[in-house]
C-alpha cells in the first residue's frame, strides 16, 4: 500500500512519524475518514467543512497548496494507485500540529509544520451484520466537552467500543446524565411515535456527515425528525434504533444490553433510510460511461 505522508507519496512500511509529533505525544491533532466508492470520494465537501472547523479551532494551519482541491487530488490518487477505484473504500487523513521538541504543552514556534498523512483502505461493507440487526451495550460517556472536534485524542471511545466488543457487541451507546449521546464511533438515532429522534449537533457529540445526510433523505421522504436528548429510557422504549457512520451506513440496533429494541429486528424506518442512503452513494459515485 502507497500512503501519502508530508508530501510524498510512500510504501505504508516505511512511512514512519517522528516521536516528536504532537499527535504521537498529545493526540493534538484531527482527522477525518471519508467514504469511498468507484475512487470516488462520497460527501467530500461536508468532510472537508468539518476539517476546516476543526483546524480552525485547533489554530492548526495548513500550507497554501494542500486546500481542498489538492487533498481531493491526494486522496483520489491514492484510491488508484491502491487499486481501490472499483468497490467500497475509505480515505483516512490526519493533521497534528506537528513535531518539535522540547516537548511543550504550548504550541510550538510559529511555522512548525503541520504532519499530513493521508490512506486509503478497502472497507468491507457490514451487511451481514445489518441484515439481522446490531447489538449494543450503554457505557457512561468519558469524554471531554468538545465532541463535536473530530480529534485523534480517541480513549475514551477506544475503552467504550472494547467494552463492546468483549461482552459481543457491536457499537457502545455513550450515556452522559441518563441521555444516550451517541456511539463510540457513530451517531444514535431512534424512532419515537413514527419520528426521529437523535442528540442535537451541539458540543456532546461529533456531527457526523451519515447523519447529517440521513436526516436530509428522511426530509426527502416524509419522515419527521427532530434534534432533542434521546434519555435512556426513551431509548429502551423506542419502536427503532440505528446507527449510522462512514464505515456502517444505516445500522439497525436490535438489542441494547441484553434487552429487545422494538421488535427485536431490523424496523422499516432504517431500511428505507439504508436503502436511500445506498442509492445516493451509488449515485454520486457512478462514473459517466465513456463515450
Ligand atoms: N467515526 N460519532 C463518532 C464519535 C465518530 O467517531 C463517528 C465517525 C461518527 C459518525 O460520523 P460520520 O458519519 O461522519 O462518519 C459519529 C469514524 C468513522 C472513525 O472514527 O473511524
Amino acid at each position: 500500500m502507497i500512503v501519502y505522508l508530508n508530501g510524498r507519496y510512500v510504501d505504508r512500511t516505511r512511512a514512519t512519524v517522528a516521536v516528536d509529533d504532537r499527535g504521537f505525544l498529545f493526540g493534538d491533532g484531527v482527522y477525518e475518514v471519508t467514504r469511498a466508492r468507484n475512487g470516488r470520494l462520497f460527501e467530500a465537501a461536508r468532510h472537508l467543512r468539518r476539517l476546516e472547523r476543526g483546524l480552525d479551532a485547533l489554530a492548526v494551519a495548513l500550507p497554501p497548496a494542500l486546500d481542498s482541491t489538492a487533498l481531493l487530488e491526494i486522496s483520489e490518487r491514492l484510491l488508484r494507485d491502491n487499486r481501490l477505484d472499483d468497490g467500497d473504500a475509505t480515505v483516512y487523513l490526519q493533521i497534528t500540529r506537528g513535531a518539535a521538541e522540547p516537548r511543550t504543552h504550548h504550541f510550538p514556534p510559529a511555522g512548525t509544520p503541520p504532519t499530513v498523512f493521508l490512506s486509503a483502505n478497502p472497507l468491507a461493507v457490514p451487511d451481514d451484520v445489518r441484515a439481522r440487526g446490531a447489538t449494543a451495550i450503554t457505557t457512561p460517556d468519558l469524554r471531554w466537552e468538545r465532541c463535536d472536534l473530530k480529534t485523534v485524542q480517541l480513549l475514551a471511545n477506544v475503552l467504550a467500543k472494547q467494552q463492546a466488543v468483549a461482552a459481543g457487541a457491536f457499537e457502545a451507546i455513550l450515556v452522559r446524565d441518563g441521555i444516550a449521546t451517541e456511539g463510540a464511533s457513530t451517531n444514535l438515532l431512534a424512532v419515537i411515535d413514527g419520528a426521529i429522534r437523535t442528540h442535537p449537533a451541539d458540543h456532546r457529540i461529533l456531527p457526523g456527515v451519515t447523519r447529517e445526510v440521513v436526516l436530509e433523505l428522511a426530509t426527502e421522504l416524509g419522515v419527521s425528525a427532530s434534534e432533542a436528548p434521546l434519555s435512556v429510557r426513551e431509548l429502551f422504549g423506542a419502536s427503532e434504533l440505528f446507527l449510522t457512520g462512514t464505515t456502517v451506513d444505516v445500522m439497525p440496533v436490535v438489542q441494547v444490553d441484553g434487552r429487545a429494541i422494538g421488535g427485536h429486528r431490523p424496523g422499516p424506518v432504517a431500511r428505507e433510510l439504508h436503502a436511500a442512503l445506498r442509492a445516493r452513494l451509488v449515485r454520486d459515485t457512478t462514473r459517466a460511461p465513456a463515450l
